[in-house]
């Protein structure tokens, strides 16, 4: 438990790295009306290797830490009424399997495109879009009510 919280702590910075890599690619493709190149792929599929790996291990920690129980053992009235818990047990999954979903469409999207310039805009849409979802969803340490989560866990 303590080993995979440690792992899905650390992958946080691997999506973030990732998925600015990506977006300043797509800026610089736009602005530059560059070809999109085998560079850009490579980003995005990174991005979106990054966000599959925080899902599985989300979803392990979700049911080992007992996240998952609070919908069947009739307490979630009062979850909801706790900051902390509503927000692992509902908020945090709902907007990180969201901004999963956009990760997977946008790659899908992106190579269907048919000009380089097409691949450069979607790309900057759907990932930032996402980008801006899982900045949201992160339990940062100054956001406060939600217990202690360090941006880096030891
Ligand atoms: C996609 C599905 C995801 C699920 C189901 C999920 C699930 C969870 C759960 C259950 C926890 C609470 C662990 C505990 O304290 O018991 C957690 C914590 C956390 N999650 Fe996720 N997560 C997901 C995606 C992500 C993503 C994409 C990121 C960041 C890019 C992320 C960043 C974090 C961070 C920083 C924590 C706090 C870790 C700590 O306390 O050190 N999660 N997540």
């Amino acid at each position: 438990m303590s080993f995979l919280l440690i792992l899905h702590s650390w992958l946080r910075w691997a999506v973030i790295i990732t998925a600015i890599w990506t977006i300043i690619r797509a800026i610089i493709g736009l602005s530059g009306h560059k070809a999109y190149s085998s560079g850009d792929n490579k980003s995005s599929l990174l991005f979106m290797i990054s966000m599959d790996l925080q899902f599985l291990i989300g979803i392990l920690l979700y049911f080992i830490g007992g996240w998952a129980k609070n919908w069947t053992d009739g307490q979630i009235g009062e979850v909801m009424q706790n900051s902390a818990q509503r927000f692992f047990t509902v908020e945090h999954i709902t907007m990180m399997v969201i901004a999963w979903i956009i990760v997977h469409i946008g790659r899908s999207v992106v190579k269907k495109a048919k000009t380089d310039k097409i691949k450069h805009s979607k790309s900057l849409v759907y990932f930032l879009v996402a980008f801006i979802l899982i900045m949201i969803a992160i339990p940062w340490p100054f956001r406060t009510g939600l217990g202690f989560h360090p941006l880096f866990r030891f």
